[in-house]
């Protein structure tokens, strides 16, 4: 059986960022029960310069854009782990979201909302799928909020409370799996 395979954004760009465990949480989550290929794509890594143009239309792409649009359309599905800035997501986000348009197309994407405060990010839920459904991304029903980050897990994404976690992670990671499945169905 062919696994699944499914691209991590991890959104924050920040110095010191927190949400970035969550990412490494979920890449480690995903192998461990072998439940799908991944990888992480780290946007401070990829390190974009601010949105200019969507990328199908530039004449001389940069190679890195064209590494990650590559990396969406290919991946069945995507989980985007973003913190909670001012209620909303960051600009790192949006960023990559303006870039690619066809990508994103029926992508079944699930959302985790990350804060260092007690409501765990959920402020830029209905934001966030809001613009993924304009964009026709495929949001799936699932919400995985981590409130406290930095008491809940390590930096290396290990968290403090491994069984709780991992049986909230399953709820959301059968969500997307099972809609990536249905998707190859059709
Ligand atoms: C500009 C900025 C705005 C923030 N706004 C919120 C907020 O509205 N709600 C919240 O719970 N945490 C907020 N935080 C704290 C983040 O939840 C915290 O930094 C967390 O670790 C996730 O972001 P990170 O991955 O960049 O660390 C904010 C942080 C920054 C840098």
């Amino acid at each position: 059986m062919t696994l699944p395979h499914i691209a991590i954004i991890s959104s924050s760009i920040r110095m010191g960022r927190n949400s970035h465990r969550i990412a490494l949480y979920f890449e480690k989550y995903l192998k461990e029960n072998n439940w799908a290929t991944v990888e992480v794509l780290d946007l401070m890594e990829y390190n974009f310069p601010l949105f200019e143009e969507r990328l199908k239309y530039q004449t001389t792409p940069m190679a890195k854009a064209v590494d990650f649009g590559g990396k969406i359309k290919s991946a069945d599905g995507v989980i985007i782990v973003t913190p909670e800035y001012n209620g909303g997501y960051p600009a790192s986000l949006k960023n990559v979201i303006d870039l690619l348009y066809d990508e994103w197309q029926r992508k079944p994407v699930a959302i985790s909302t990350v804060s260092d405060g007690n409501f765990g990010g959920s402020q830029v839920i209905t934001s966030l799928q809001f613009i993924l459904w304009k964009i026709k991304a495929w949001t799936v029903n699932a919400m995985f909020p981590v409130p406290n980050v930095t008491d809940t897990f390590n930096e290396a994404g290990i968290p403090h409370d491994k069984s709780g976690t991992d049986k909230r992670a399953a709820t959301f990671i059968k969500e997307l799996l099972w809609c990536i499945e249905a998707k190859s169905k059709m």
